[in-house]
């Protein structure tokens, strides 16, 4: 009888809990259509946890908030879980009632702007702010946050490698170390891969556009993750099935 509770006990720990994903196309399932595929559907061969896949494309930090999606995860989180968070594919652009409710205020604190969408006035926060609100809610529930750089587009796209990281890839760092939470720079482990790669193999990876990958390419993006988690000794790397990837560490 004894044996029997400590197993059931026992079991879940050694299962772990739910890893949530919250992104863009570039994460998501299907990614941005036609063929290609998020990296986030390349996690779950990696770990025995139960992996939720709630990224959705053509989110932004703010849309993802607004919609209610950072919430929806918090409903279900429990102690122990991971939150992996990456946005920026769609938080540039300009501020106005055209821009699908995705663009942010510029800045990287409290700074907050108004605009008007789907005829509702709205304050929109920077993305920092809204990675931050979004670590906090998770931290408090005692879910474990790793806040995630931005994937690149394809860097091989002109024939030269071209490595040029946008503004949402420091602002993630800003992000993640004002809340006391992990980072990995995403960004800097795929354009490092696919440096290695070169442009034919990357160019197979990107069939209907620059920032969208074939199921091949979701892979490599995946491994690359994988692998800036290893390097960079986040306790994520617990709940991969291998630490071992091909490389330096950056
Ligand atoms: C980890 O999982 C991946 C994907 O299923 C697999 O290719 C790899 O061989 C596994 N590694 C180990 C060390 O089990
Ligand atoms: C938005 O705010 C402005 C300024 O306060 C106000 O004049 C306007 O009626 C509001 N619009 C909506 C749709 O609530
Ligand atoms: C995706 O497929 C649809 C339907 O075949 C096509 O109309 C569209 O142009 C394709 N988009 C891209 C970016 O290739």
């Amino acid at each position: 009888m004894k044996a029997v509770s400590y197993i059931s006990l026992f079991v879940p720990a050694v299962l772990g809990g739910t890893i949530y994903l919250a992104g863009d196309s570039t994460m998501a399932i299907g990614g941005g259509g036609n063929g290609t595929m998020g990296w986030g559907q390349f996690v779950a061969p990696y770990t025995t946890w139960t992996v939720s896949n709630q990224a959705i494309a053509g989110r932004s930090a703010r849309s993802f908030t607004r919609e209610g999606r950072f919430t929806a995860i918090a409903d279900e989180v429990q102690s122990g879980d991971w939150v992996i968070i990456e946005f920026g594919h769609n938080d540039g652009g300009s501020l106005t009632p055209t821009d699908d409710g995705r663009t942010d205020c510029s800045g990287t604190g409290d700074e907050t702007c108004t605009t008007v969408y789907d005829g509702v006035n709205e304050t929109v926060l920077t993305f920092p702010a809204y990675l931050e609100n979004a670590a906090n809610t998770f931290t408090a529930l005692g879910a474990n946050v790793l806040i995630s750089s931005q994937t690149p587009d394809n860097p091989w796209e002109t024939g030269t490698f071209v490595d040029d990281p946008v503004r949402f890839v420091a602002y993630a760092e800003l992000a993640a170390e004002t809340a006391g939470v992990a980072y990995v720079d995403h960004w800097a482990y795929v354009a490092d891969i696919y440096d290695t790669l070169g442009a034919d193999v990357v160019d197979a990876f990107y069939p209907i556009d620059h920032t969208h990958t074939s199921p091949a390419g979701a892979l490599v993006v995946a491994e690359a993750f994988f692998k800036a988690v290893v390097c960079g000794g986040v306790a994520l790397k617990g709940a991969l099935n291998t630490t071992s990837f091909e490389g330096e560490c950056l």
